[in-house]
């Protein structure tokens, strides 16, 4: 049976959230959870639970995975966004926290400042799933370490090259480097850098476990799977055409990939901008994984949310 709410309740805020543990026993759930669904054999631990999604900026993948991973699971889904909800209009964050979250039994937010979806998981009754923030996207690299497995075997002492501006993608790839034992060659444009201490922690837990390349091409040699993602993230628009020109030797090519290790996967959370971050030959090459990465986040966030709502299930 289920803890009683609010007594061993935990957030999914960022990666670092989870304990390599939980990440194994996570990963083999999800690849069960998946068989079932491709042999269409019902698995609904979650009947009569709702989830409410929160959306403070587009999506189509995370509302698509959470939306049917949901009722895949037998429970269903409220779908806010701002405009749509008082959270718009100014309602606080923390009052918007205590009334949704007596509702419901688990909540998904995806929003603009960390602090945010902070603030709300310290008023909510429920879990809290963070589906992307400014600073952390961890359902996507649960997702991609999980589809590095499934082609690859385990991740631990491999090695991830990532490509491009230092954003929520890196700053998780960075954290789950620390926590499973693999290394992240980091090459963004001078400017994009990370934030080291955001990223991994003020505690510095994440030395050994990345390096920083000014140049691209060196950050893939000898990489297992290279990575990489839009210039512009949702909220910088702004800053466009600045990017651009930043970024125009962060594109990865057949040579980055050529540098990388002959059997290396290429990832991209998506949505992608052939000819920008990547080009077409890489995404659409015979090394990208690409649909497998997105079609896991459906099964890797029904593992989650199975997770939060029942623990460890046998
Ligand atoms: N990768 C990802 O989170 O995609 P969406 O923005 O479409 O949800
Ligand atoms: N870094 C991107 C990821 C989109 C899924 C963004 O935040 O817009």
């Amino acid at each position: 049976m289920m803890a009683p709410r609010e007594t061993n309740m935990k957030h999914y805020l960022q990666f670092n959230d989870l304990s390599a543990d939980e990440y194994t026993y996570l990963f083999e759930r999800a690849a069960l959870i998946k068989k079932k669904f491709k042999a269409y054999e019902k698995h609904h631990p979650l009947v009569d639970r709702t989830l409410a999604m929160i959306f403070e900026k587009a999506s189509t993948r995370t509302r698509v995975s959470f939306e049917a991973g949901m009722y895949q699971l037998g429970g269903s889904v409220v779908h806010l966004t701002t405009g749509d909800s008082q959270l718009g209009r100014a309602e606080p964050i923390e009052d918007s926290a205590k009334v949704i979250s007596r509702m419901v039994d688990l909540v998904m937010i995806r929003t603009f400042e960390q602090t945010k979806i902070e603030r709300f998981a310290a008023h909510s009754r429920v879990p809290v799933i963070n589906g992307l923030t400014n600073e952390f996207h961890p359902c996507q690299i649960l997702a991609d370490i999980f589809t590095f497995i499934e082609h690859r075997g385990s991740i631990a002492g491999k090695t991830v090259a990532w490509v491009g501006d230092g954003n929520n993608m890196a700053n998780t790839w960075l954290q789950a480097a620390a926590l499973l034992g693999f290394k992240v060659h980091v090459s963004t444009p001078r400017g994009y850098e990370i934030d080291e201490k955001m990223a991994v922690g003020a505690g510095g837990t994440g030395v050994g476990s990345y390096q920083f390349f000014s140049n691209p091409l060196e950050a893939c040699q000898g990489a297992d799977l290279v990575t990489t993602d839009v210039w512009t993230s949702m909220g910088y628009e702004a800053e466009n055409e600045t990017r651009k020109k930043a970024f125009a030797d962060w594109c990865v090519d057949a040579e980055m990939m050529a540098a990388a290790k002959p059997d290396a996967l290429f990832m991209h959370c998506l949505p992608a901008h052939r000819g920008e971050e990547v080009e077409a030959d890489v995404i659409d090459g015979p090394q990208s994984v690409v649909w497998d990465e997105a079609e896991n986040r459906m099964h890797v966030q029904k593992a989650l949310m199975e997770y939060l709502l029942l623990g460890q299930v046998a």
